[in-house]
């Protein structure tokens, strides 16, 4: 690590933030000085900022949100390549990834040396300190959940928070071969608040790699230069296990994906989508009229559809092995891999099989579920999307087996279908009638060069990428 990451990157990154968190301590000092004059509401004494901010109604803690996202415009890393042609990645440009305007020809890695690997954590300042979770202890568990369903969210006007369950998050943080030291984790040292998390999830794509996934730090100590310490710390904990590779994909533009996906979809409660405000009707469409158009069937054609059960493993891994073989990047499953990902848990991950005849699985469908919270909502409380992870069709047409599962979906009360446009996925979306959103997935590798690839030889890399979008602006052009 202390290769990949020179001395004085990191001591510039850690100055930064020291001087961004006693810029905070300042005003707050400043602000103590002035609470005399009226703010009688205000405790006596230094307050917890996040206390603070918990203290006040939902209503008003979505208008300082609102706020918050208005005066942010500009910031953040760049979402287009645009915008990323004329920022300078002072933390990026540190780390073994090629450079954002380089034309990458060869495979291979970028540092093929072995790095020494630095024994101490990377230092927080004094207020922060590391916790690695322990994710069997339901309290942490609880907590992360917190911290993610409030934080990992990109929604602008916090209408609508993700809502993922502990037994999501146990499903994409501990599949086979996962550790605890990869669930790293920073709180604030005095209130023991959870701030801050980055996990690692092992993967074997070509090589034996990690998956880098839900890095977040909470809403009121962002840019502040904590993710670049977060990545970097993870760095150490996965090179620890003489691991060189990762995988990791997000909306950012940053030094450079090799891959570029976008997010579709299909509409199954199209008043409930209007009513929360996430799709929106132009003006040649009525409401009746976005009903009728996203109808469905209202059963499926497809004879031997059933779900997916612990028998069908080897099958199903067999016709994954196969179909993988197709495209550029794709995990390699094991039998352990396809029970922890597949195998149906109730509001966690669907898989369907379609058994033929003669007994034998010809097709296969999986999606996972990701509810959200509706806030303030008069009449809804969520929303319930599906999300595709893989479909398989050798024998069933794949828009008939589509259909299908966009059928069976609807009847299960989802309200909403989305699929990136990778793998075949392309051949079903518009037959379908699934809308593209305008979020795009930019899709990265850690150490490794490789040339950029169309999206449809990309796989979901490892499993979780499709894990998080922007909800509510991607399904704004649904009926335009
Ligand atoms: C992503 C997130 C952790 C970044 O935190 P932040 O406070 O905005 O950024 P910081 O000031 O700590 O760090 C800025 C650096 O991190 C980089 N960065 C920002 N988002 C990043 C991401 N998703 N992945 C990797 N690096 C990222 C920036 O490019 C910048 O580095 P640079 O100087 O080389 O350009 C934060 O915005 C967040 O929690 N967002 C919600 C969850 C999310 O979108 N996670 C991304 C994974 S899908």
């Amino acid at each position: 690590v202390a290769a990949l990451i020179p001395e004085n990157t990191f001591m510039a990154e850690q100055k930064n933030l020291e001087k961004c968190l006693e810029e905070d301590r300042g005003a707050e000092g400043k602000k103590k000085t002035k609470k005399h004059k009226g703010q009688t509401w205000a405790k006596e004494g230094p307050r917890d900022p996040f206390e603070m901010l918990d203290s006040l109604s939902e209503e008003k803690q979505q208008e300082i949100q609102k706020a918050l996202h208005l005066f942010s415009f500009g910031h953040g890393p760049p979402k287009n390549l645009q915008e990323a042609q004329r920022h300078t990645y002072r933390f990026w440009d540190t780390q073994p990834v090629p450079k954002i305007d380089e034309k990458v020809t060869s495979h291979g890695p970028i540092e093929s040396e072995r790095p020494s690997v630095r024994e101490e954590p990377f230092s927080l300042p004094q207020e922060f300190i590391w916790d690695t979770l322990n994710l069997d202890n339901q309290e942490q568990l609880r907590e992360l959940c917190d911290l993610l369903n409030e934080n990992y969210t990109e929604e602008d006007d916090n209408t609508l928070c993700l809502h993922y369950s502990p037994q999501f998050l146990l499903w994409t943080l501990c599949p086979p071969g996962w550790q605890s030291q990869w669930h790293c984790g920073v709180r604030v040292k005095s209130s023991q608040k959870l701030v801050g998390f980055i996990s690692a999830i092992p993967a074997t794509i070509k090589l034996k790699m990690v998956e880098v996934n839900f890095l977040c730090v909470h809403k009121k100590l962002r840019s502040k230069r904590v993710a670049p310490v977060l990545i970097k710390e993870l760095t150490r904990r996965v090179h620890q296990q003489g691991i060189f590779q990762a995988i990791y994909s997000t909306s950012a533009v940053l030094p450079k994906p090799i891959a570029s996906c976008r997010y579709w979809h299909r509409s199954l409660n199209p008043r409930k989508l209007i009513e929360l405000n996430f799709s929106s009707l132009t003006r040649n469409m009525t409401l009746q009229r976005a009903i009728k158009l996203n109808r469905l069937p209202e059963t499926t054609k497809t004879t031997g559809l059933r779900p997916m059960t612990l028998k069908d493993m080897p099958v199903v891994q067999a016709l994954l092995r196969e179909h993988l073989k197709a495209f550029h990047l794709s995990p390699s499953l094991t039998l352990e891999d396809v029970e922890h990902w597949l195998l149906p848990q109730d509001g966690v991950i669907d898989t369907y099989v379609v058994e033929s005849m003669a007994e034998t699985i010809t097709d296969m469908v999986s999606f996972y579920t990701l509810p959200s919270s509706a806030l303030n909502h008069p009449v809804h409380k969520g929303l319930k999307a599906a999300c595709v992870l893989y479909c398989i069709s050798k024998a069933t047409p794949l828009l008939q087996l589509m259909e299908d599962i966009l059928i069976i979906c609807k009847a299960r009360k989802f309200d909403v279908f989305s699929a990136l446009d990778v793998m075949d996925n392309k051949a079903f979306l518009e037959p379908l009638k699934f809308r593209m959103g305008d979020v795009h997935k930019q899709y990265y590798l850690y150490n490794w060069r490789c040339p950029e690839m169309a999206s449809d030889k990309v796989i979901k890399l490892g499993l979780m990428f499709l894990l998080k979008y922007k909800i509510k602006h991607t399904l704004l052009r649904h009926f335009t």
